[in-house]
């Protein structure tokens, strides 16, 4: 207690001498209480105004991907940020420093789809030397996973979410814009090999499209390790998100109910993003990812950095400030966590509901790293 209260009077000398308007003082406040109320040590930076911890961070690796998802990519594709504007390695890492320093003990590298990038062994290589880092998780498509898969346990990948969509082959191709379900699938089966479990598959499910697959995924989880989370279907930008094709988690869970009447509800974290549920007697088991019909913002602990280096503190909130621009400006550790705890302190208690989402300005799903 004594540790973190002599911390806590450094910090505020330091929080002082650098913030001086009123919002600062008010964020000082906001710290004062926060640290007096419960002891624990949790970084005030990373705190939000609605006592929410971010010890979980998304790092997006690239904007770049070898498919073209139509919920993700807009059928135009998107405009890339030119290779100068994207965090480099170096840069990448020192945040990664900051915030895992600050207490975050995951992080997840998303994309665009991160294992194209050229480097990513190297940058998970170095993530996996940062003290107080539990977990380091890779969202992927899975298109390059068999060849890559023993390099990135060796590096120090603990989780694995691959994404995949449809069971269906020429599915997966209307789906993909692009061919692959036999590699993707050879990737989910070597990712079980290799030891990971449960393996973690996302199927964002849209009407007309797959919502007639969702049993077909969960008799996968008889036999295989695997953890299907059903998404519901999300709007971005250019992505012609409509409400009458998004397939609601009830919907699912009573069409799957109907199949199996003994399916069970499995407990999680708090902080869980997932309903999980499984059938007695499967290997694996499913969850539902609720989004959009019982959103989950009350226990967020989510942060996200795009690949061009903005802090995004939610998913569907398009405010942003860009780390890089300070980072390239010589701005040092200590003002970086400023800005971090600004932007951190100004997120929004919940998302705005799926309509007005749907009618919002935000990126498209490619360039914010799923
Ligand atoms: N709705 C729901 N999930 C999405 N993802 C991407 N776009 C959407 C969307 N519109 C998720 C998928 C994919 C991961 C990269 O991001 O789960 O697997
Ligand atoms: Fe690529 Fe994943 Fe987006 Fe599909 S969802 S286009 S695989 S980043």
């Amino acid at each position: 207690v004594v540790h973190v209260f002599m911390s806590y009077l450094v910090r505020r000398q330091m929080l002082k001498s650098l913030r001086t308007d009123t919002e600062h003082a008010g964020f000082i406040f906001k710290y004062h209480r926060r640290v007096l109320k419960d002891v624990l040590p949790f970084s005030a930076f990373l705190t939000d105004s609605f006592e929410r911890r971010h010890n979980y961070l998304r790092i997006s690796l690239t904007e770049k991907c070898n498919l073209r998802c139509q919920y993700c990519m807009p059928q135009e594709g998107v405009t890339l940020t030119p290779r100068s504007h994207l965090l480099t390695a170096e840069e990448l890492l020192m945040l990664a420093r900051l915030f895992v320093r600050e207490g975050v003990n995951k992080i997840r590298l998303t994309g665009g789809e991160p294992l194209i990038r050229p480097d990513v062994l190297h940058i998970i290589a170095e993530l996996r030397k940062l003290e107080g880092l539990k977990t380091i998780a890779v969202t992927t498509n899975g298109m390059n996973l068999t060849r890559l898969l023993p390099s990135l346990k060796k590096a120090g990948v603990d989780l694995l979410n691959i994404s995949l969509d449809t069971l269906v082959p020429a599915k997966f191709e209307l789906i993909t814009r692009r061919k692959g379900f036999h590699k993707v699938m050879e990737g989910i089966e070597k990712a079980i090999e290799m030891g990971y479990n449960p393996v973690k598959v996302n199927c964002v499910v849209m009407r007309g499209l797959n919502e007639d697959e969702v049993i077909d995924f969960v008799s996968l989880t008889e036999r295989k390790p695997l953890d299907v989370r059903f998404i519901e279907y999300m709007p971005f930008d250019g992505n012609r998100w409509n409400f009458k094709m998004m397939v609601s988690y009830q919907e699912m869970l009573d069409c799957l109910k109907q199949k199996w009447p003994n399916l069970e509800p499995v407990p999680g974290e708090e902080t869980d993003t997932a309903k999980g549920f499984r059938v007695p007697g499967f290997r694996g088991q499913l969850g539902f990812i609720t989004s959009m019909s019982e959103h989950f913002c009350g226990s967020c602990n989510r942060l996200r950095i795009t690949a061009d280096g903005n802090l995004k503190v939610c998913l569907f909130g398009n405010s942003e400030v860009s780390l890089r621009d300070f980072l390239r400006s010589g701005a040092t550790e200590e003002e970086l966590l400023h800005i971090i705890g600004a932007a951190v302190g100004r997120k929004k208690k919940q998302h705005a509901g799926m309509f007005n989402i749907s009618q919002m300005k935000n990126r498209p799903m490619i360039l914010i790293g799923g």
